[in-house]
C-alpha cells in the first residue's frame, strides 16, 4: 500500500540518552563550564538537525543543591544547539547504576566480554542492587520526559542506559509515541540469557513502538532472546506478544559527513594539517582514535604493530602510530587496568624500537578538538580500527570523510558494525589475530595508488550517502508509520 511519510521540520522529537552532548564541570559557586561530550552517540545525534529537538540527560557531574541544579539548567538550555534538559542523579545513584549496571555488566555482556566474576560467584545482593538502582534510574529519566512531554510528541529513548524506560514511560502514558535504538550490538541469545535480569529487560525494550539497531544481526539476536527466552513469537515485522506487536528493524546510523569536508577548508584545520605534516615528513603515519575502552582493541592493534616492526626491519623509522585514546568511564576498575596496560606496552615498544630522535608510537591519552581531530584524519596514510567488538564505529567514517584528497587505507575489524557497510572498501581483520593484523598492516603500506583509489571511492560513497539525518528521519518516520498501522489494526 502507500508508505505515509511524516517527514516534517516541525516535528518535535525529545531525544532521551544519559549523556548529555556536552558535560559540565563546576567553576565556582553556580556556574558552569560545558564541554563536549565524546562518543558515538553524541557524534550522530549532533548530525541531526530536521526535528525541533530537545535532548534529555545526564549531564556527567553531581549537582546536590538545588541552587546549583538550577543555574545548570539554565546554562544548558541557553547555549547550545540542541536545547538540552538535565537529569540529576546522585552520587550513589551514578555509581550503581552508571559505573555498576551499565558499565560493569551490561557493556562487557552485550561486548562478548561476558559478566564480572564477583557478580557471577557472589552475593546476587551487590548485582541486584545496581540493577534497582538501574530501574530507579531510569524512572528519574521518566520524570524529566513527563514533565516536558506534549502530545504529539516523538520521544526517542538511547542505548543499553535505558532500557527499562520504554516501559515506564508507557506505563504512565500508553498513547506516548516510543521509539528505542541500541548504540552497541546486541549479543547472541546465549550470551543474553546469562543476564540474571535478562527478562525484565527484554520486556522493557517491547514496550516501545519501536525497537532500533545498527544491523540486520543484532536486531536478529533480539528477536532470537524474545522467542527462545520469552516464549514469544517473532514475526517478519517485528514481535508480538498478545496481540500487541512491537517493530524491531535495522537503522544504521552515519555521520553529518559535510560537517567533516567542509572542516578540511578551514585555515586553522590547513595550519594544523601543516605543521602535523612537518612533523612526520619522510614518515607514513598510521592513526588510531579511540575512547580508551577494553572493547576497542587497542592493546591488540598495539602489538600488531610491534610485531610488524619486528618482521619489517625495514619499516623501523619510516612509520609511526598516533594512537589519540580519550579516557573514558575512568572510575570502573576494568577501565583503570586498560590505562595502566597499554602504558606499558607502549612504554616497552618505544623503548625497544625507538632512537634519540624518533619514537614508533604516540600515544596520547586525551581527546582532540574538531579541527585537530579533521587534520590528522586528513594527513594520515592508515587508519586502524581494531574493535574487539563495536555497535558500528564512526571513527571510520570520520576517517573515510576526511580522506577524498589522500585516499588513505582503513583497516578495519570484523566485529564493528561498521564492517558491514565499509567492508568492501577497508581491509578487513580478525584483531585476535596479530599476525594477521601485522600483514595487514604492510599491505596497506605498499598497496599502491589505483587499489587505494577503488577502495576509498567505495566508501567514501557509502559514508556521503548514509548520514546521521538520514538515519534520525528513517528512524522517526517509521516509528510514526508503526504507530498509524497499530491504530488501524485496533479498529479492524
Ligand atoms: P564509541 O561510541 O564507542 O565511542 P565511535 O567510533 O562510534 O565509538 O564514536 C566515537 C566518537 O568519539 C567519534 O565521533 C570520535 O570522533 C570521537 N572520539 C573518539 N576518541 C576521540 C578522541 N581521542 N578525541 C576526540 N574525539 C574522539
Ligand atoms: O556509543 C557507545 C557509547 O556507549 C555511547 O552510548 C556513549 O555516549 C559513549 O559510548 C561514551 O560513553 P560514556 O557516555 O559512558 O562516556
Amino acid at each position: 500500500g502507500e508508505r505515509l511519510d511524516f517527514r516534517t521540520s516541525k516535528q518535535r522529537l525529545l531525544v532521551v540518552a544519559n549523556r548529555l552532548p556536552v558535560s559540565a564541570v563546576r567553576h565556582g559557586e553556580d556556574s558552569w563550564q560545558l564541554e563536549m561530550s565524546v562518543g558515538g552517540l553524541v557524534t550522530a545525534l549532533l548530525g541531526v538537525k530536521e526535528f525541533d529537538t530537545r535532548w534529555i540527560g545526564w549531564a556527567g557531574v553531581n549537582v546536590p543543591d538545588e541552587i546549583g541544579q538550577k543555574a545548570l539548567a539554565k546554562a544548558l538550555d541557553e547555549k547550545l544547539m540542541q536545547r538540552c534538559i538535565p537529569v540529576f542523579l546522585d552520587e550513589e545513584v551514578v555509581h550503581q547504576y552508571y559505573n555498576g549496571y551499565c558499565n560493569n555488566i551490561l557493556w562487557p555482556l552485550f561486548h562478548y566480554i561476558g559478566l564480572p566474576q564477583e557478580d557471577r560467584l557472589a552475593t546476587t545482593r551487590s548485582f541486584q542492587s545496581q540493577f534497582d538502582a538501574y530501574k530507579k534510574a531510569n524512572q528519574l529519566f521518566a520524570d524529566v520526559v513527563n514533565e516536558h512531554y506534549e502530545e504529539g510528541d516523538v520521544v526517542w529513548c538511547h542505548d543499553y542506559h535505558l532500557m527499562f524506560l520504554p516501559k515506564c514511560l508507557k506505563e504512565r502514558n500508553s498513547k506516548m509515541k516510543v521509539g528505542w535504538f541500541l548504540h552497541t550490538p546486541f549479543p547472541s541469545s546465549e550470551i543474553h540469557r546469562m543476564l540474571p535480569s535478562r527478562l525484565e529487560l527484554l520486556r522493557s525494550v517491547l514496550a516501545a513502538d519501536l525497537v532500533g539497531f545498527h544491523t540486520y544481526d543484532y536486531a536478529r539476536h533480539f528477536v532470537s532472546a524474545c522467542t527462545r527466552i520469552l516464549g514469544l513469537e517473532g514475526t517478519p515485522e517485528g514481535v508480538e506478544d498478545q496481540g500487541k506487536l512491537t517493530r524491531i528493524a535495522a537503522f544504521p546510523v552515519g555521520i553529518d559527513s559535510e560537517r567533516f569536508i567542509k572542516a578540511l577548508e578551514l585555515p586553522e584545520v590547513q595550519d594544523h594539517m601543516k605543521v602535523l605534516k612537518q612533523r612526520f615528513a619522510g614518515r607514513k603515519v598510521m592513526l588510531g582514535v579511540d575512547r580508551l575502552d577494553m572493547i576497542k582493541g587497542i592493546p591488540q592493534k598495539i602489538l600488531a604493530f610491534e610485531k610488524f616492526l619486528e618482521e619489517n626491519p625495514n619499516w623501523r623509522n619510516k612509520v609511526v602510530l598516533l594512537q589519540i585514546a580519550v579516557p573514558t568511564r575512568t572510575d570502573v576498575p576494568e577501565y583503570q587496568k586498560l590505562t595502566s596496560q597499554v602504558h606499558e606496552i607502549v612504554g616497552r615498544i618505544n623503548g625497544r624500537f625507538g632512537s634519540l630522535t624518533a619514537v614508533p608510537i604516540h600515544h596520547l591519552d586525551r581527546s582532540l578538538d574538531f579541527h585537530e581531530l579533521c587534520a590528522l584524519y586528513a594527513v594520515t596514510d592508515v587508519a586502524l580500527v581494531t574493535s574487539l567488538r563495536d555497535g558500528m564505529n564512526l571513527v571510520s567514517y570520520e576517517y573515510v570523510a576526511c580522506q577524498e584528497s589522500k585516499k588513505g587505507v582503513l583497516i578495519l575489524s570484523e566485529f564493528a558494525g561498521a564492517a558491514q557497510s565499509l567492508g568492501a572498501g577497508a581491509i578487513l581483520v580478525n584483531p585476535w589475530n596479530v599476525t594477521e593484523v601485522a600483514s595487514s598492516i604492510g599491505y596497506a603500506l605498499n598497496m599502491p595508488a589505483d587499489e587505494r583509489e577503488k577502495r576509498h571511492h567505495h566508501n567514501f560513497k557509502h559514508v556521503i550517502s548514509h548520514t546521521a539525518q538520514e538515519w534520525a528521519s528513517t528512524f522517526v518516520s517509521e516509528l510514526n508509520v508503526t504507530i498509524v498501522e497499530a491504530q488501524l489494526r485496533t479498529r479492524q
